[in-house]
Formats: C-alpha cells, structure tokens, sequence
C-alpha cells in the first residue's frame, strides 16, 4: 500500500442562507473583524457572485465577488484554517478568474490589511500587483484604522 495521499476530490457551489452558521463560524476563526451574517445575507440579496468550496461535507472556504463594468471586486476570501496552505485559496481564485473573463471583465481587484501579509503573498504569488494604498480603509480595534492595499490582477 502506498502512503501517499489521494487527490483530494474538491468541487464548487453557490454560496446560500442555509450555509451561513458554517461560514460565520469560519469567519470568526479567521478575522478580527469579521463580516457580520447580514453582509452574507446583504451580499446574496444583491446576487454578488458568491461560491463555497468543498470536499464531501467539508466547507474548506468559500468567495464573494462583485461584478462592476469592467472589473470584477473581491470582497471576501476566505480559507478554513485547517485547510490553509494546500493551494484551496489559488484554486478559488483561479476560479473567480474564469468567471470573471467569461463576464467580460478585464480585471479583478480587492483590498487587503497592508498587515495581512500571508493573504498579500498569496496574491502576489497569483499575478496581482499593488496600484494603490487606501489610507484608514479598514478598523483595527481600540478606534484604530488601518490602511489597506489596492491590489489588481489583469485578466
Ligand atoms: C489568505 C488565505 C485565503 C490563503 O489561503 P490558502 O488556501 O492558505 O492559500 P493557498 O494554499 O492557495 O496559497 C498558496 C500557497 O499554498 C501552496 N500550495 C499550493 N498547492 C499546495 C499543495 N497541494 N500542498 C501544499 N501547499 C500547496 C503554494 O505553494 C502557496 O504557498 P506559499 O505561498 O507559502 O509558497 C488564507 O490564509 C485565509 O483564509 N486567511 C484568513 C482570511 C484572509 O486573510 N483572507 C484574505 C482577506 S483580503
């Protein structure tokens, strides 16, 4: 017998109301300051392109993306810490990617924590470049802001 790991079967679905208890409680693991449940609810009203990944059951993360003109706004992503650093996090953006072309979009963009450095990495590593730094974008606790890195990627 082998000891090497199956490829693990993974496939994506469209994000709903009955999966939120499972992504807040990602998102609580995941944020300091987390999206609440009516931004989720807000988002899915507004029919933003949203999609969870999984293996079997397993929810190992899911996006929410915007579709504008020209571009397409990555507003949330999201990997389940046990399930980081096994390439989930690219194979989503790879995904919104192919979406996004077949929209017509010429470009993604998103914002990230100029702190976060793993996520900034991972960007990074996909082909998006920084174009801008958005002074006190986001909260940061004790009435603090931080600033948030504009980042593109062109599709
Ligand atoms: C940022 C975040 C989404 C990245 O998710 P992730 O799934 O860990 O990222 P990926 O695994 O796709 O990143 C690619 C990395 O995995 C590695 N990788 C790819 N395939 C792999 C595999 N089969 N096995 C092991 N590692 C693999 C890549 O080499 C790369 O590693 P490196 O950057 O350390 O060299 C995740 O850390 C997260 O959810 N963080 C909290 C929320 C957050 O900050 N979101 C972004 C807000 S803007």
């Amino acid at each position: 017998m082998s000891a090497q790991a199956q490829p693990l079967e993974v496939r994506f679905e469209c994000l709903g109301l009955a999966d939120l208890d499972d992504v807040m409680r990602i998102e609580r693991l995941s944020y300091g300051h987390p999206w609440s449940r009516g931004a989720f609810e807000d988002s899915i009203a507004a029919g933003y392109q949203m999609q969870r990944l999984l293996a079997g059951n397993a929810l190992l993360g899911y996006f929410v993306a915007m579709l504008g003109v020209d571009e397409v706004h990555l507003l949330n992503i999201t990997v389940a810490p046990s399930h980081r650093q096994r390439g989930w996090a690219k194979l989503m953006l790879e995904a919104l990617g192919l979406w996004s072309r077949g929209q017509g979009a010429k470009s993604l963009l998103l914002e990230v924590r100029v702190s976060n450095s793993r996520a900034i990495l991972v960007y990074e590593a996909h082909g998006f470049a920084r174009i801008g730094r958005r002074k006190s974008y986001y909260a940061s606790g004790h009435g603090q802001r931080e600033d948030a890195w504009v980042m593109r990627l062109a599709l």
